[in-house]
């Protein structure tokens, strides 16, 4: 049976009233790729409009999202050449330097921090020479090159930076650094209860991170455990994370009260590849109605609790009705 209320919402103006998730432009993410010695934008397969985009053509993408009215921006770097560590990060460099004198303030420029698409074997840290102890990785080199990228990043004009490796202190330590060179206000988003997850597929073709052996089960979480997933999170707010996340945003909706009433921090939920992809496959298919399907699933997030929302489909947003 429907009570009162709900019946009550046929109408636009109730409906309107009523609405418990109420959300703007301004708080959305939008992901960009941008790879070194690419001659032209490549396609991601489920991902439509956000491709592999060179250098050059990343201005007037971000042009074009800005008239769209997006405002932030998470941007992967996909460096040429890959290494095992002492990773450069002049190309990274150029890439935030344009993107910033070219816009300034008119966007906020996000840039993810992780090692796995420059190692050469796609793994987010630097592996220790003997694989002797269960830790494959070397805690210190990785901590350095991870805070060094973020310190590069923010020289060059980031306006925050998004650590996405889940090495144990990484948080401490690129806070650390960023203080003591006077960056004490560029913030830290913290990718702070990541999954270890199939729904990365598509990203990981777009960053060239696919793992050339074994998976990243040993430092990302596995989903039938909310008390790592709690105590993740707890981990990154300790450690001086600015706004915490969930990720896949789907398989963490459960998560994202019980974060921020613990971590008194903002909270996002990251709508990842595949699960973006899944719905342009199925309206692909004719089976959903893409716009309506995707803006159904931003409000299951708002109602969850999400502060902010990473999303592939940030630039359909204003197509969507947002302002
Ligand atoms: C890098 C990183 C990944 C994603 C964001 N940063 C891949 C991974 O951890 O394997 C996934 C994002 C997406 O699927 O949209 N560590």
């Amino acid at each position: 049976m429907t009570n009162r209320l709900m019946r009550l919402r046929q109408s636009q103006w109730m409906r309107d009233l009523l609405a418990e998730t109420e959300f703007n432009q301004r708080q959305l993410i939008q992901p960009l790729f941008v790879v070194e010695g690419l001659s032209r934008d490549e396609e991601i397969l489920g991902l439509g409009e956000t491709k592999r985009n060179t250098e050059e053509s990343i201005l007037q993408r971000v042009e074009k999202d800005l008239e769209a009215g997006v405002r932030h921006f998470l941007l992967f770097h996909v460096p040429k050449a890959k290494a095992e560590c002492a990773f450069h990060h002049e190309a990274a460099q150029r890439v935030i330097q344009k993107l910033k004198s070219h816009f300034g303030d008119q966007l906020f420029l996000w840039i993810d921090t992780c090692l796995c698409s420059m190692t050469s074997h796609g793994h987010c840290g630097v592996l220790r020479s003997s694989q002797t102890t269960s830790n494959p990785f070397d805690s210190s080199r990785t901590l350095n090159e991870i805070s060094r990228a973020a310190l590069a990043y923010v020289e060059a004009g980031a306006d925050g930076v998004s650590p996405s490796d889940m090495m144990d202190g990484r948080v401490k330590h690129i806070r650390a650094l960023l203080d003591e060179k006077g960056y004490d206000m560029k913030p830290i988003m913290s990718y702070s209860t990541k999954f270890s997850s199939h729904f990365y597929g598509p990203f990981r073709n777009a960053a060239n991170s696919t793992p050339q052996f074994g998976d990243r089960q040993q430092y990302q979480i596995d989903v039938r455990s909310s008390t790592d997933a709690l105590n993740s999170s707890q981990r990154c707010a300790e450690e001086g994370a600015d706004l915490l996340m969930v990720k896949p945003g789907m398989s963490s909706i459960d998560l994202i009260k019980p974060i921020a009433q613990k971590c008194h921090l903002p909270v996002g939920a990251y709508q990842v590849s595949g699960e973006y992809a899944g719905l342009q496959m199925l309206s692909e298919k004719g089976l959903v109605h893409f716009e309506k399907a995707l803006l159904e699933t931003w409000h299951v997030f708002k109602r969850a609790g999400a502060q902010y929302i990473i999303t592939y489909g940030a630039r359909e947003s204003r197509k969507l009705g947002l302002r």
